[in-house]
């Protein structure tokens, strides 16, 4: 596994596992076969309902927890700071966890407008080591901007929809300028993918002697942004992870971003009107 270091120092492998949707012991068994599998930072979030299984997967899978990133999001109805701070502490019950390694804000929701001060309670969140690193999800430059402006504090992280249907040029160049990693939700394009059997992409992967997951997932790597894939079978997990041991070239990353498909674009909310609590 590689590694990239955030600007607070936080050290977290370039792939992590995704998780929403995996639930109840059937999900709880799928994360602990990931962590089995080789994943160390596990992603979820407190409206994806099951950070219980979270917890239950960390216990099966019997890799230390200092070993472990988790990372879990605050929902969008306890942005009040001091609802925020009781949400965390119920997110860490919920997950049999006495602190999450990472925490974002789940969406900026920006016309309830009060996502600067759900981010004053992340920063006191992690003032009160119940966080180790916190960061946003969904936003935009204008919205990253604003948190930075009005608490002196910068999020490391920002974790967006991003795969060739969606490449994020304008926020990635920003993340990127202002050392904040981002993180690549539905990096595979989701349960709906409109990508796997593009021709392009099918011949670029053979090139390579990879899945076209494989490829998707090395472009993604390659920009300098994380994905989290998501799986429930076992070698697709570990597939998934089997992403150091080649290079895409210049000429292939640009034919890859250029099979973006304007339909399956308009599958993901628009972060500066979509709200989600
Ligand atoms: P499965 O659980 O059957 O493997 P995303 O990570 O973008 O949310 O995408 C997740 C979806 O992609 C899931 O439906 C998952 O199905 C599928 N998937 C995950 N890895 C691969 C892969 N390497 N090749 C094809 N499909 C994959």
């Amino acid at each position: 596994m590689e590694f990239y270091e955030l600007a607070d120092g936080l050290k977290v492998p370039k792939v992590g596992f995704g998780t929403g949707g995996l639930k109840g012991s059937s999900g709880a068994a799928a994360v602990a076969n990931a962590i089995r599998a080789g994943y160390r930072l596990i992603d979820t979030a407190y409206n994806y309902e099951n950070e219980g299984a979270i917890g239950q997967a960390i216990r099966q899978a019997d890799v230390p927890r200092s070993e472990l990133l988790i990372e879990s999001k605050l929902a969008g109805k306890y942005y009040a700071k001091a609802e925020a701070l009781d949400a965390i502490q119920e997110s860490l019950y919920r997950a049999g966890l006495d602190y999450f390694d990472i925490y974002l804000l789940h969406w900026p929701n920006p016309i309830k407008d009060m996502y600067v001060e759900a981010w004053d309670a992340l920063i006191e969140a992690k003032k009160r080591g119940l966080v180790r690193a916190i960061g946003v999800a969904n936003f935009v430059p204008a919205f990253l901007d604003k948190i930075e402006e009005e608490t002196g504090e910068r999020a490391v992280i920002n974790q967006i929809p991003l795969n060739p249907d969606i490449p994020q040029f304008e926020t990635r160049a920003y993340d990127d300028a202002h050392h904040i990693l981002t993180e690549d939700w539905s990096p595979l394009g989701g349960p709906r993918s409109h990508f796997f059997n593009r021709e392009v992409l099918v011949e670029i992967a053979e090139k390579y002697n990879r899945t076209v997951g494989q490829l998707v997932l090395r472009w993604e790597i390659q920009h300098g942004t994380l994905p989290i894939p998501k799986s429930t079978n076992v070698d697709r997990q570990k597939s998934n992870l089997e992403l150091f041991d080649f290079t895409i070239s210049a000429e292939d990353m640009a034919s890859i971003a250029a099979t973006a498909d304007e339909e399956a674009r308009k599958l993901y909310p628009d972060p500066t009107v979509y709200e989600q609590f």
